[in-house]
């Protein structure tokens, strides 16, 4: 039988307290509480009882008690509780502030990925706090996971998942902001911190539908919402102590840019690593029958490999990729700009790539993109998304699309777009 234990009988020894589980005090008064017998009389004295009074419970869940009658199913009066109770608040109040903060640092993590410049630097920095408030809360969330693990109920192997899964996240993304471990094999930190993330999130829903807590109006209560200021004035000053010992002891974590990245190989582009979003494999293009179709409305162009090399426009500018790294090289190509006439009725200019890839640019953006097909003074090697890529400054690497095959000007409006691209 589940929550029973034995426990002294009522009116013996502690056996005379009653625990409040808002406070976590005894309660001065003896009353009577009604719960409903959830499980068998165990020893014929002790009952596992649910539907307890908000802000009443005990260890082991529901509440173990000693009385006189009754069975399953009965509805009863509940004279003593023992002194087992604890603070059945307190698992409620951790798994709703997990709920918050899981949404809180998975909707920063990718909202920091969508802005490339320096105001994506805040988002991480409440990323950062509601990671540190996650790990602030193991402790509690320990108690809990326990003593849900003592039901054997279908679905713990789910639960352990997501807990391994979210303790990955968690290794990955303080590896990867120390820099103590930066790649693991052919992955960065960064891409197993958000590979788990990820992974965790269909565990997660079902973990929360599964073992639902219901919210109470006490939840919301002042005691809890400055529990809930301390919690996060807590992991902030985690968060600022870890950043102090990362430059203190002058680890890799100290030189990494606004967006977390470090740095690799600038302005030597045999050293610059490769990557692409997530599946796209290198095509094989022959440059040499290659074509890159320019549509706007007034019809489609073709321009041939050799054609662009009539053009010599040059930017050196910074590919900040979300696996964690960042270089500078100096892009050589032409400007869209350049390509491109009158554009007055166009909205929106779309990249695809010949792997299907698509990223979809405002038209005001139109100066600022280059199609490089070359970087530090070499043609572009097919890894790098030769034989012509997109260079969009200020924009994480999923926006430098490669292997560009088409560039489109229509009326459709930028957003109209999946935030972030699914190959
Ligand atoms: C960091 C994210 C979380 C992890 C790693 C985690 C992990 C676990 C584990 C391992 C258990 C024990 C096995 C089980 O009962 O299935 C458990 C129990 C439970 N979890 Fe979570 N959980 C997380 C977040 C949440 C959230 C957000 C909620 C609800 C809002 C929640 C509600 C519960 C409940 C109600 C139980 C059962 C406790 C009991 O039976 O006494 N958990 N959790
Ligand atoms: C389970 C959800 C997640 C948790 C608990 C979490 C937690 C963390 C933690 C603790 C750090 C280290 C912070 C530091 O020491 O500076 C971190 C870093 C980071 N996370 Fe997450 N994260 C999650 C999901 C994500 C997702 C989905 C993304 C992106 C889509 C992401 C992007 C990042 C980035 C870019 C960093 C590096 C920040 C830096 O180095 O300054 N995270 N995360």
């Amino acid at each position: 039988m589940v929550g029973c234990r034995p426990l002294p009988p009522p009116g013996g020894g502690a056996g005379g307290q009653r625990w409040n589980l808002a406070t976590g005090k005894a309660a001065s008064a003896l009353r009577t509480f009604t719960g409903r017998v959830d499980s068998i009389p165990h020893n014929g004295r002790f009952f596992a009882v649910r539907e307890l009074p908000p802000g009443w419970g005990v260890m082991g869940g529901g509440v173990s008690g000693a009385v006189a009658a009754g069975g399953s199913g009965d509805r009863l009066s509940f004279p003593w509780l023992g002194p087992r109770i604890i603070d059945s608040a307190m698992s409620r109040r951790t798994n709703l502030a997990l709920l918050v903060l899981l949404s809180v640092a998975f909707t920063t993590g990718w909202l920091a990925f969508a802005y490339g410049t320096m105001a994506g630097r805040w988002s991480l920095i409440v990323h950062a706090v509601g990671g540190f408030a996650i790990l602030a809360l193991l402790p509690w969330k320990s108690i809990v996971a326990r003593r849900g693990l003592r039901r054997s109920r279908p679905g713990r192997w789910a639960s352990i998942t997501l807990a391994l899964l979210v303790v990955a996240s968690l290794l990955g993304g303080l590896l990867h902001s120390t820099g103590l471990l930066r790649w693991w094999g052919a992955y960065t930190a960064m891409e197993l911190h958000v590979g788990a993330a990820i992974a965790a999130v269909p565990l997660a829903i079902w973990h929360v539908v599964a073992r639902q807590v219901r919210p109470r109006r006490f939840d919301l209560s002042r005691r809890n919402l400055l529990r809930g200021g301390a919690l996060v004035a807590a992991a902030g000053a985690g968060y600022a102590a870890s950043e102090l010992a990362v430059r203190m002891t002058g680890l890799p974590g100290a030189g990494r840019r606004f967006t977390g990245s470090y740095e690799i190989g600038s302005l030597h582009p045999e050293l610059m690593p490769v990557s692409s979003w997530l599946f796209d494999a290198v095509p094989v293009i022959d440059a040499e029958h290659w074509r890159l179709r320019l549509v706007t409305s007034s019809g489609t162009r073709e321009l041939t490999y050799a054609a662009l090399h009539d053009f010599d426009d040059r930017l050196q500018c910074v590919l900040d990729c979300t696996g964690g790294f960042w270089s500078e090289q100096v892009w050589s190509g032409v400007l869209l700009s350049r390509l491109f006439g009158d554009h007055s009725n166009a909205s929106s200019i779309r990249v695809a790539s010949h792997t299907g890839y698509d990223r979809r640019f405002a038209i005001d953006d139109m100066p600022r993109l280059l199609l490089a097909t070359g970087m530090g003074g070499q043609p572009l090697s097919a890894d790098h998304g030769g034989p012509a890529r997109l260079v969009a400054p200020d924009r994480r690497g999923f926006w430098w699309v490669k292997w560009v095959s088409s560039i489109e000007l229509d009326t459709l409006p930028h957003w109209w777009q999946s935030p972030f691209p699914l190959q």
